[in-house]
């Protein structure tokens, strides 16, 4: 599996994660077992957890399922933040309480990246940095990151804690790229130039950020994929075909799109199939050309001007 090494090259993770949100469906500890082992004999031993996931059962059922002699060779990451129904919270005494769930219910001493779920924006940076600060020092989390939020808040954040925030997850994909579309379409009457990240892109490149792209074959939040949606025609006819080149399959190639920005940006793919997960790994193996990343961004309806 091609690797990604994050700013303060402490860190190796693989091109391609597993999101865990919808683990607990499975139900089935039998199959969640086989899910993880499978995952890390493809290379990817990277899960991403967060403590709302089946409402804690993802990391309960994760932490059953989990060889502990296989944890050192894992990266576990998990978020919190998010009271479901209440409130976003990031008060010191929140994160520090979340954490010891999570720890339990993980069934691990320490956790590798712990991520700031949603932006609280009653958040108090320095009250963040001093529960990061008593979560490193007693080693229950060794790296830090953030999800679903803009440059301007990164950097709020790295004032009161520099160096870090070491990740940005966000949603992105073949459908939902505004990241890219504001930047293509800068300056121009077209929708897509509206910016509604703030430059995240440019701004993680620059501070050398990772992003991770969540939902990777979604069009929603949860309206379903566009691979194979009658939504996406074109889009889906130029899959097959580069897909048929390259002898893997479209959710593959949907990958292989993202990995082929330069920005490096980590894949966290959702699914419970093994052999899906067989099928999405291969897209490690080969690049898409320039002119085949602009056609796929072009038919998935978006303009250049
Ligand atoms: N930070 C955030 O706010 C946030 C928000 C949402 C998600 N996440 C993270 O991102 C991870 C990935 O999100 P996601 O699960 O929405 O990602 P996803 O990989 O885009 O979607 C996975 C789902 O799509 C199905 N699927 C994929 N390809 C398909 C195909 N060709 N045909 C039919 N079904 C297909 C999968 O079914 P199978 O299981 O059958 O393969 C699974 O139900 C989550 O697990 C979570 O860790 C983070």
């Amino acid at each position: 599996m091609k690797t990604i090494r994050t700013k303060n090259n402490n860190l190796e993770i693989p091109a391609i994660g597993l999101g865990c949100m919808r683990m607990a469906e499975l139900k089935d500890k039998i199959k969640i077992r086989t899910l993880i082992e499978k995952a890390c004999e493809l290379g990817i031993n990277f899960f991403d957890h967060a403590d709302i996931y089946g409402a804690g059962e993802s990391e309960r059922m994760f932490g059953d399922c989990l060889d502990p002699r296989t944890r050192e060779t894992i990266i576990i990451q998990t978020k919190c933040g998010i009271r479901p129904g209440i409130c976003y919270d990031f008060s010191r005494d929140y994160i520090l309480s979340s954490v010891e769930g999570s720890l339990k219910r993980l069934k691990t001493d320490y956790i590798d990246i712990l991520m700031l779920h949603r932006p609280d924006t009653l958040m108090e940076p320095e009250e963040i940095a001093e529960a990061f600060e008593i979560l490193e020092k007693s080693g229950k989390v060794k790296y830090f990151g953030v999800s679903n939020m803009n440059p301007g808040q990164i950097a709020l954040l790295e004032q009161a804690a520099p160096g870090k925030i070491l990740f940005d997850q966000i949603q992105f994909s073949l459908a939902h790229c505004k990241i890219i579309d504001s930047g293509i379409n800068f300056n121009t009457n077209n929708n897509e130039g509206i910016n509604c990240d703030g430059g995240l892109l440019e701004y993680a490149r620059w501070n050398k950020i990772t992003l991770q792209a969540w939902s990777p074959f979604q069009y929603g939040m949860f309206e379903g994929t566009f691979i194979g949606s009658e939504k996406y025609p074109e889009l889906n006819l130029l899959l097959e075909e580069y897909a048929k080149k390259y002898k893997v399959t479209s959710n593959a190639v949907a990958v292989a799109w993202i990995m082929r920005h330069p920005a490096n940006i980590q894949t966290i793919v959702g699914s419970t199939n093994v052999e899906r997960i067989k099928d999405i790994s291969k897209a490690a193996q080969f690049k898409l050309s320039r002119e085949e990343w602009y056609a796929l961004y072009l038919a998935a309806g978006k303009p250049l001007p």
